[in-house]
Protein backbone atom coordinates (compact mmCIF):
# COMPACT_ATOMS: atom_id res chain seq x y z
CA UNK A 1 0.00 0.00 0.00
CA UNK A 2 1.43 3.66 -1.00
CA UNK A 3 0.73 5.02 2.49
CA UNK A 4 1.57 8.87 1.61
CA UNK A 5 -0.74 8.49 -1.50
CA UNK A 6 -4.01 7.05 1.06
CA UNK A 7 -2.94 10.04 3.43
CA UNK A 8 -3.46 12.38 0.63
CA UNK A 9 -6.65 10.90 -0.96
CA UNK A 10 -8.03 10.48 2.48
CA UNK A 11 -7.37 13.80 3.69
CA UNK A 12 -9.23 15.34 0.15
CA UNK A 13 -12.08 13.14 1.02
CA UNK A 14 -12.73 14.50 4.46
CA UNK A 15 -12.56 18.33 3.10
CA UNK A 16 -15.22 17.58 0.39
CA UNK A 17 -17.85 15.87 2.51
CA UNK A 18 -17.24 18.29 5.58
CA UNK A 19 -16.73 21.19 3.34
CA UNK A 20 -16.99 24.48 5.65
CA UNK A 21 -18.95 23.09 8.64
CA UNK A 22 -17.68 21.56 11.86
CA UNK A 23 -16.47 18.05 12.72
CA UNK A 24 -15.91 16.64 15.86
CA UNK A 25 -13.43 13.56 16.52
CA UNK A 26 -14.48 10.65 18.83
CA UNK A 27 -10.58 9.70 20.23
CA UNK A 28 -9.95 6.98 22.31
CA UNK A 29 -6.43 6.83 22.56
CA UNK A 30 -5.90 3.68 20.45
CA UNK A 31 -3.78 3.34 17.32
CA UNK A 32 -7.25 2.89 15.23
CA UNK A 33 -8.56 6.55 16.32
CA UNK A 34 -5.29 8.29 16.83
CA UNK A 35 -4.73 7.85 13.47
CA UNK A 36 -8.34 8.69 12.30
CA UNK A 37 -7.69 11.60 14.30
CA UNK A 38 -4.70 12.89 13.20
CA UNK A 39 -6.03 12.18 9.39
CA UNK A 40 -8.78 14.60 9.89
CA UNK A 41 -6.88 17.03 11.55
CA UNK A 42 -4.33 17.37 8.88
CA UNK A 43 -7.38 17.98 6.92
CA UNK A 44 -9.66 20.58 8.64
CA UNK A 45 -7.18 21.97 11.32
CA UNK A 46 -9.54 24.15 13.35
CA UNK A 47 -12.46 23.14 12.02
CA UNK A 48 -11.52 20.06 13.96
CA UNK A 49 -12.98 19.22 17.79
CA UNK A 50 -11.03 16.35 19.28
CA UNK A 51 -13.10 15.44 22.09
CA UNK A 52 -11.86 12.59 24.59
CA UNK A 53 -14.82 10.28 26.68
CA UNK A 54 -13.45 9.31 29.93
CA UNK A 55 -16.28 6.72 30.43
CA UNK A 56 -14.56 5.43 33.79
CA UNK A 57 -13.23 2.09 31.76
CA UNK A 58 -10.00 3.59 30.52
CA UNK A 59 -6.46 2.09 31.72
CA UNK A 60 -4.65 3.15 34.39
CA UNK A 61 -3.63 7.41 33.74
CA UNK A 62 -5.31 6.92 30.16
CA UNK A 63 -6.79 10.43 29.92
CA UNK A 64 -4.11 12.10 31.18
CA UNK A 65 -1.95 10.02 29.27
CA UNK A 66 -3.85 10.47 25.78
CA UNK A 67 -4.14 14.92 26.40
CA UNK A 68 -0.34 14.65 27.06
CA UNK A 69 0.86 12.88 23.48
CA UNK A 70 -2.00 14.68 21.56
CA UNK A 71 -0.31 18.52 23.32
CA UNK A 72 3.14 17.29 22.27
CA UNK A 73 1.52 16.69 18.70
CA UNK A 74 0.21 20.34 18.34
CA UNK A 75 -3.62 18.68 19.13
CA UNK A 76 -5.97 19.93 21.62
CA UNK A 77 -7.95 17.59 23.19
CA UNK A 78 -11.60 17.99 25.36
CA UNK A 79 -11.85 15.80 28.25
CA UNK A 80 -15.48 14.87 28.85
CA UNK A 81 -16.21 13.24 32.36
CA UNK A 82 -19.13 10.88 32.04
CA UNK A 83 -18.38 7.75 33.93
CA UNK A 84 -21.31 8.30 35.92
CA UNK A 85 -23.76 7.89 32.69
CA UNK A 86 -21.74 4.52 31.67
CA UNK A 87 -21.45 3.07 34.85
CA UNK A 88 -25.54 3.72 35.27
CA UNK A 89 -26.47 2.31 32.18
CA UNK A 90 -24.07 -0.93 32.93
CA UNK A 91 -25.82 -1.04 36.34
CA UNK A 92 -27.57 -4.73 36.86
CA UNK A 93 -26.46 -5.76 33.30
CA UNK A 94 -24.12 -9.80 33.01
CA UNK A 95 -25.06 -10.81 29.88
CA UNK A 96 -22.28 -9.47 27.61
CA UNK A 97 -23.81 -8.62 24.44
CA UNK A 98 -26.47 -6.61 26.38
CA UNK A 99 -23.19 -4.62 28.38
CA UNK A 100 -21.82 -3.78 24.64
CA UNK A 101 -25.40 -2.67 23.81
CA UNK A 102 -25.68 -0.18 26.79
CA UNK A 103 -22.24 0.74 26.24
CA UNK A 104 -22.84 1.45 22.65
CA UNK A 105 -26.31 3.92 23.30
CA UNK A 106 -24.26 5.84 25.88
CA UNK A 107 -21.16 6.48 23.62
CA UNK A 108 -23.72 7.54 21.34
CA UNK A 109 -26.16 9.67 23.71
CA UNK A 110 -23.09 11.06 24.98
CA UNK A 111 -21.44 11.84 21.97
CA UNK A 112 -24.83 12.85 20.41
CA UNK A 113 -24.92 15.45 22.72
CA UNK A 114 -21.66 17.21 22.80
CA UNK A 115 -21.94 16.90 18.81
CA UNK A 116 -25.08 18.68 18.74
CA UNK A 117 -24.13 21.36 21.40
CA UNK A 118 -20.72 22.22 19.40
CA UNK A 119 -23.09 22.57 15.69
CA UNK A 120 -21.13 19.61 14.41
CA UNK A 121 -22.72 17.65 11.26
CA UNK A 122 -19.41 15.11 11.23
CA UNK A 123 -18.41 12.55 13.40
CA UNK A 124 -15.08 11.24 12.53
CA UNK A 125 -13.99 7.29 13.84
CA UNK A 126 -11.44 5.18 13.56
CA UNK A 127 -13.68 2.13 12.71
CA UNK A 128 -11.10 -0.63 10.77
CA UNK A 129 -11.90 -3.75 8.48
CA UNK A 130 -11.48 -5.97 11.14
CA UNK A 131 -14.58 -3.99 13.11
CA UNK A 132 -16.86 -4.38 10.54
CA UNK A 133 -16.22 -7.91 9.59
CA UNK A 134 -16.98 -8.68 12.88
CA UNK A 135 -20.11 -6.97 13.14
CA UNK A 136 -21.23 -8.11 9.84
CA UNK A 137 -20.65 -11.74 10.69
CA UNK A 138 -22.15 -11.45 14.36
CA UNK A 139 -19.36 -12.27 16.33
CA UNK A 140 -20.06 -9.44 18.47
CA UNK A 141 -21.22 -5.58 18.61
CA UNK A 142 -18.70 -3.35 18.00
CA UNK A 143 -19.36 0.08 19.80
CA UNK A 144 -18.28 1.96 16.66
CA UNK A 145 -20.44 0.33 13.67
CA UNK A 146 -23.45 1.59 13.25
CA UNK A 147 -24.50 1.68 9.66
CA UNK A 148 -23.11 -1.99 9.24
CA UNK A 149 -26.00 -3.14 11.59
CA UNK A 150 -28.70 -0.85 10.42
CA UNK A 151 -28.80 2.05 12.52
CA UNK A 152 -28.80 5.32 11.16
CA UNK A 153 -26.13 7.69 12.56
CA UNK A 154 -27.53 10.96 11.34
CA UNK A 155 -31.34 9.52 12.10
CA UNK A 156 -30.50 8.13 15.43
CA UNK A 157 -28.08 10.44 16.74
CA UNK A 158 -28.14 13.47 14.65
CA UNK A 159 -25.02 12.82 12.79
CA UNK A 160 -23.21 11.61 9.65
CA UNK A 161 -20.24 9.56 10.59
CA UNK A 162 -16.70 9.68 8.73
CA UNK A 163 -14.62 6.25 8.78
CA UNK A 164 -11.21 7.21 6.82
CA UNK A 165 -9.59 3.59 7.59
CA UNK A 166 -12.69 1.27 7.46
CA UNK A 167 -11.25 -0.50 4.36
CA UNK A 168 -7.32 -1.00 6.52
CA UNK A 169 -6.37 -3.59 8.93
CA UNK A 170 -4.46 -3.00 11.62
CA UNK A 171 -0.94 -3.59 10.32
CA UNK A 172 -1.92 -1.56 7.73
CA UNK A 173 -3.26 1.62 10.18
CA UNK A 174 0.11 1.53 12.07
CA UNK A 175 1.88 1.79 8.92
CA UNK A 176 -0.26 5.16 7.87
CA UNK A 177 0.02 6.21 11.19
CA UNK A 178 4.16 5.94 11.02
CA UNK A 179 3.61 7.86 6.94
CA UNK A 180 2.10 10.51 9.08
CA UNK A 181 5.31 11.24 11.26
CA UNK A 182 3.30 9.92 14.58
CA UNK A 183 6.06 9.31 17.35
CA UNK A 184 6.22 5.04 17.51
CA UNK A 185 4.63 4.62 21.01
CA UNK A 186 1.31 6.09 19.33
CA UNK A 187 1.25 3.89 16.15
CA UNK A 188 2.56 0.73 18.09
CA UNK A 189 -0.13 1.09 20.83
CA UNK A 190 -1.73 -1.90 21.75
CA UNK A 191 -5.54 -2.34 20.79
CA UNK A 192 -7.64 -1.66 23.18
CA UNK A 193 -11.45 -2.10 22.44
CA UNK A 194 -13.89 0.69 21.91
CA UNK A 195 -15.77 -0.89 25.19
CA UNK A 196 -12.90 -0.72 27.29
CA UNK A 197 -12.16 -2.06 30.86
CA UNK A 198 -15.90 -3.33 30.41
CA UNK A 199 -14.80 -5.99 27.80
CA UNK A 200 -12.53 -7.53 30.73
CA UNK A 201 -14.96 -7.42 33.76
CA UNK A 202 -17.16 -10.35 33.17
CA UNK A 203 -20.38 -10.39 35.51
CA UNK A 204 -21.81 -6.56 36.88
CA UNK A 205 -19.51 -3.60 35.67
CA UNK A 206 -19.05 -1.48 38.73
CA UNK A 207 -16.61 1.00 39.40
CA UNK A 208 -15.14 -1.43 42.39
CA UNK A 209 -14.94 -3.99 39.82
CA UNK A 210 -13.43 -2.18 37.18
CA UNK A 211 -10.58 -0.81 39.76
CA UNK A 212 -9.75 -4.74 39.99
CA UNK A 213 -9.63 -5.07 36.28
CA UNK A 214 -7.31 -1.95 35.58
CA UNK A 215 -4.81 -3.00 38.29
CA UNK A 216 -4.56 -6.84 37.06
CA UNK A 217 -3.85 -5.19 33.23
CA UNK A 218 -1.87 -2.45 34.24
CA UNK A 219 0.20 -5.83 35.78
CA UNK A 220 0.03 -7.47 32.45
CA UNK A 221 1.09 -5.12 30.47
CA UNK A 222 4.01 -3.99 32.65
CA UNK A 223 5.48 -7.39 33.23
CA UNK A 224 4.93 -8.80 29.21
CA UNK A 225 6.28 -5.70 27.61
CA UNK A 226 9.13 -6.75 26.72
CA UNK A 227 8.01 -9.38 24.74
CA UNK A 228 6.10 -9.11 21.26
CA UNK A 229 2.31 -9.34 21.95
CA UNK A 230 -0.56 -7.85 20.18
CA UNK A 231 -2.18 -7.55 23.46
CA UNK A 232 -1.99 -8.76 26.95
CA UNK A 233 -4.24 -7.74 29.59
CA UNK A 234 -6.17 -9.06 33.07
CA UNK A 235 -10.02 -10.11 32.81
CA UNK A 236 -11.84 -10.30 36.29
CA UNK A 237 -14.15 -13.57 36.11
CA UNK A 238 -17.72 -13.38 37.63
CA UNK A 239 -17.35 -16.48 39.96
CA UNK A 240 -15.74 -16.71 43.16
CA UNK A 241 -12.86 -19.53 44.18
CA UNK A 242 -12.20 -21.11 47.22
CA UNK A 243 -8.68 -19.48 48.73
CA UNK A 244 -7.11 -19.43 52.34
CA UNK A 245 -6.21 -16.57 54.04
CA UNK A 246 -2.37 -16.41 55.98
CA UNK A 247 -4.15 -17.70 58.99
CA UNK A 248 -5.16 -21.18 57.49
CA UNK A 249 -8.75 -19.96 57.15
CA UNK A 250 -11.10 -20.98 54.43
CA UNK A 251 -12.02 -17.74 52.23
CA UNK A 252 -13.81 -17.26 49.30
CA UNK A 253 -12.44 -14.73 46.10
CA UNK A 254 -12.29 -13.61 43.36
CA UNK A 255 -10.37 -14.97 39.83
CA UNK A 256 -8.59 -13.15 37.74
CA UNK A 257 -7.37 -14.31 34.11
CA UNK A 258 -4.11 -12.91 32.34
CA UNK A 259 -4.40 -13.00 28.60
CA UNK A 260 -1.83 -12.58 26.23
CA UNK A 261 -1.34 -12.91 22.25
CA UNK A 262 -0.01 -12.57 19.21
CA UNK A 263 -1.88 -11.68 16.16
CA UNK A 264 -1.44 -10.09 12.80
CA UNK A 265 -4.84 -8.23 12.54
CA UNK A 266 -6.94 -9.59 15.35
CA UNK A 267 -9.10 -12.14 13.42
CA UNK A 268 -7.20 -14.92 14.65
CA UNK A 269 -4.98 -14.93 17.40
CA UNK A 270 -2.97 -17.71 19.65
CA UNK A 271 -1.44 -17.61 23.51
CA UNK A 272 1.61 -16.21 23.33
CA UNK A 273 4.15 -18.41 25.01
CA UNK A 274 5.06 -16.75 28.00
CA UNK A 275 7.95 -17.60 30.12
CA UNK A 276 7.22 -19.05 33.35
CA UNK A 277 9.17 -17.25 35.52
CA UNK A 278 7.05 -14.13 33.88
CA UNK A 279 4.07 -15.90 34.64
CA UNK A 280 5.14 -16.46 38.22
CA UNK A 281 5.35 -12.99 38.68
CA UNK A 282 2.22 -11.48 37.17
CA UNK A 283 0.71 -14.41 39.69
CA UNK A 284 2.52 -12.44 42.44
CA UNK A 285 2.20 -8.78 41.72
CA UNK A 286 -1.92 -9.57 41.01
CA UNK A 287 -2.59 -11.82 44.71
CA UNK A 288 -0.58 -9.24 46.48
CA UNK A 289 -1.98 -5.92 44.76
CA UNK A 290 -5.60 -7.08 44.60
CA UNK A 291 -6.11 -9.09 48.35
CA UNK A 292 -9.58 -10.49 47.19
CA UNK A 293 -8.26 -12.61 44.20
CA UNK A 294 -7.60 -15.99 45.36
CA UNK A 295 -6.67 -17.29 42.02
CA UNK A 296 -4.84 -15.86 38.74
CA UNK A 297 -5.09 -17.82 35.65
CA UNK A 298 -2.83 -18.18 32.38
CA UNK A 299 -5.52 -18.16 29.42
CA UNK A 300 -3.88 -20.62 26.54
CA UNK A 301 -6.71 -20.87 24.06
CA UNK A 302 -6.49 -19.62 20.37
CA UNK A 303 -8.98 -17.58 18.16
CA UNK A 304 -10.93 -19.25 17.19
CA UNK A 305 -12.78 -21.07 18.81
CA UNK A 306 -12.21 -18.08 21.85
CA UNK A 307 -12.41 -14.33 20.98
CA UNK A 308 -9.07 -12.10 22.26
CA UNK A 309 -11.47 -10.13 24.77
CA UNK A 310 -14.16 -11.89 27.14
CA UNK A 311 -17.02 -10.22 26.59
P1 LIG B 1 -12.14 -10.00 19.76
O1 LIG B 1 -12.36 -9.97 21.23
O2 LIG B 1 -13.42 -9.93 18.99
O3 LIG B 1 -11.39 -8.65 19.42
O4 LIG B 1 -11.28 -11.14 19.30
C1 LIG B 1 -10.71 -8.39 18.21
C2 LIG B 1 -9.98 -7.08 18.37
O5 LIG B 1 -10.90 -6.00 18.46
C3 LIG B 1 -10.81 -5.36 19.72
N1 LIG B 1 -12.21 -5.11 20.11
C4 LIG B 1 -12.84 -3.96 19.88
N2 LIG B 1 -12.40 -2.80 19.34
N3 LIG B 1 -14.55 -1.83 19.66
C5 LIG B 1 -13.26 -1.73 19.24
O6 LIG B 1 -12.87 -0.65 18.79
C6 LIG B 1 -15.05 -2.96 20.22
O7 LIG B 1 -16.22 -3.02 20.58
C7 LIG B 1 -14.14 -4.07 20.33
N4 LIG B 1 -14.28 -5.34 20.80
C8 LIG B 1 -13.08 -5.96 20.65
C9 LIG B 1 -10.09 -6.34 20.63
O8 LIG B 1 -9.42 -5.68 21.71
C10 LIG B 1 -9.15 -7.00 19.65
O9 LIG B 1 -8.02 -6.19 19.37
Amino acid sequence: MDCRKFVRTQIEAIRKTVGEDLAISALSGGVDSTVATVLAHQALGRRLRVIFIDDGLMRHDEPRQVKASFARLGIGVEVLHTADAFFDALKGLTDPEEKRKAFRNTFYTVFGRAVRESGARFLVQGTIAADIVETKKGVKTQHNVLDQIGISAERGYGFQTIEPLKALYKPAVRKVGKALGLPRPLYERMPFPGPGLSCRCLGEVTPERIAIVRKACRIVEEETARFKRFQAFGVLLADQATGVTRDGRRAFGQIVAVRSVDSENAITASATRLPWATLMRIQRRITRAIPSVVKVLYDLTPKPPSTIEYI
